[in-house]
């Protein structure tokens, strides 16, 4: 059901009752334990957030006390994330949709994750109100969301992602839809400011650079000057970053400016959260690297690159059984590297998630990894007594399974016990064979 406001532009879906007729792209979203499937109309899906990271959002956010008001999302896309905030709040909420379709396939999607999911009342989805209009515009949402029988006018936290050029590795502030500056224009009025200030939370691409951080934060400051803010990096795994947030002013982690979710494989599980780190104007866009002159005996670790995209690798890593006694060897690219003297001995999740293998140096390989020499390097692992050995340096993608495939057929028919793994570092000019003891 569709409800017009006066100017008959801007309009109110309600998820009671609205239709699925008419709407396609209905997905599955592998992430979700329900196996829920969403409408994403008008190419929304790469937009969408997974429910996974949405899931693990809320959950934070459920730990801070928000006012009574409206939760929004004032750029819904096809609502997964405003969705997951009403199911972790058990608050109802408003998302407003530039795109009709969108909007609807919001209504919809709300819907299906409060049937499935399952609640006592149906107050919270009676109490929810999609707008299709302009997100900017937070005095004609709030005039039509109040004709369409909304008691509340003031917002108790506001959600923003917005849509960004695709394929653009390098996209300018200016180019998200809607910009942020437009939309705090929009709503400043009408937040609820607490003590700490409103809560805001900008969702942007995890490949923002450190000046545009530095950049949205100008933005916010211009805005409410000095309030808290804490950057959110969230990963899935295999080093990738998959979110970058800003949580900003009630929600902002009082002396943290930085935080780190790791969401595990298994999604019954909780995610891990590191926080801490420097606030983003006093630190570079890289580790500083150390060169070291590295010896049989000490040890090597991959970290997870997402952790140090993070700013937050060094906050955690004296938390490990060697201490702070470690230097970077490799702090860029897909396998960051530290040296240290000392075995890593902790086991358990937090480590086998964050770092990705740590072993002890048994040799130096001088040779070129190619399919000539890896019968070499087969025999070395041997004297090692290596069963299984990973190539965890960067060669020709082409060239990478070959290897790979040939030191696996040749190891497993000889008669090695132990785990192993090759890394190079740039720095170095030979490849280090690795022990895992
Ligand atoms: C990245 S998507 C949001 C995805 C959403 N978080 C989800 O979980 O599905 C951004 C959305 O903003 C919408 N948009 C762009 N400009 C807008 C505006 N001025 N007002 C409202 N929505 C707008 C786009 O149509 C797009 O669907």
């Amino acid at each position: 059901m569709l409800l017009a406001s006066r100017d008959n532009m801007t309009r109110v879906i309600f998820p009671l009752s609205e239709s699925n007729i008419g709407l396609f792209e209905n997905v599955p979203d592998k992430t979700s334990l329900e196996r829920f499937r969403f409408y994403h109309a008008n190419e929304g899906k790469p937009l969408a957030t997974p429910w996974q990271v949405a899931l693990s959002r809320a959950q934070i956010l459920r730990g801070y006390q928000l006012p009574e008001g409206i939760i929004l999302d004032c750029a819904c896309g096809s609502g997964i994330q405003i969705a997951a905030y009403s199911e972790i709040l058990k608050r109802p909420i408003v998302g407003v949709e530039l795109n009709e379709e969108r909007a609807r396939a919001s209504a919809v999607n709300f819907r299906t994750v409060f049937t499935e999911r399952g609640d006592d009342s149906l107050s919270r989805l009676k109490n929810s109100y999609f707008v299709v209009g302009d997100g900017r515009d937070g005095e004609k949402v709030l005039a039509t969301l109040s004709e369409a029988g909304l008691a509340e006018s003031r917002v108790a936290f506001l959600h923003l992602d917005p849509a960004r050029p695709r394929n653009s590795r390098d996209h300018d502030l200016s180019e998200m839809a809607p910009r942020l500056d437009e939309i705090f224009l929009g709503w400043q009025n009408h937040l609820i400011a607490s003590e700490a200030g409103p809560a805001i939370l900008l969702d942007l691409s995890p490949r923002i650079s450190n000046r545009q951080m530095l950049d949205v934060e100008k933005l916010v400051n211009d805005f409410w000057p000095g309030l808290k803010k804490t950057w959110t990096w969230t990963s899935r795994g295999r080093g990738r970053v998959d979110r970058l947030a800003l949580w900003i002013g009630s929600i902002a982690e009082p002396g943290h400016p930085r935080r780190f979710v790791r969401i595990p494989p298994d999604p019954t599980k909780a995610p891990l959260i590191l926080l801490g780190g420097d606030a983003i104007e006093n630190t570079g866009e890289e580790l500083i690297t150390t060169p070291v002159n590295l010896q049989r005996g000490a040890n090597m670790s991959i970290v997870d690159s997402a952790l140090v995209e993070s700013g937050l690798a060094d906050d955690w890593l004296p938390t490990l059984s060697f201490g702070g006694d470690y230097v970077w060897v490799e702090s860029t690219g897909r396998r960051p590297i530290i040296y240290h003297q000392q075995q890593l001995v902790n086991s358990g999740a937090e480590l086998a998630n964050l770092i990705v293998a740590s072993g002890r140096i048994v040799d130096f390989i001088l040779d070129n990894l190619t399919l000539e020499t890896v019968d070499n390097l087969v025999e070395i692992a041997l004297i090692h007594d290596i069963r299984k050995l990973t190539i965890r340096a960067g060669l020709d993608p082409k060239m990478q399974p070959k290897l790979q495939g040939s030191l696996d057929r040749q190891l497993a028919r000889r008669h090695g016990s132990k785990e192993g793994f090759i890394v190079r570092p740039k720095s170095s000019e030979k490849y280090v064979l690795c022990v895992i003891d």
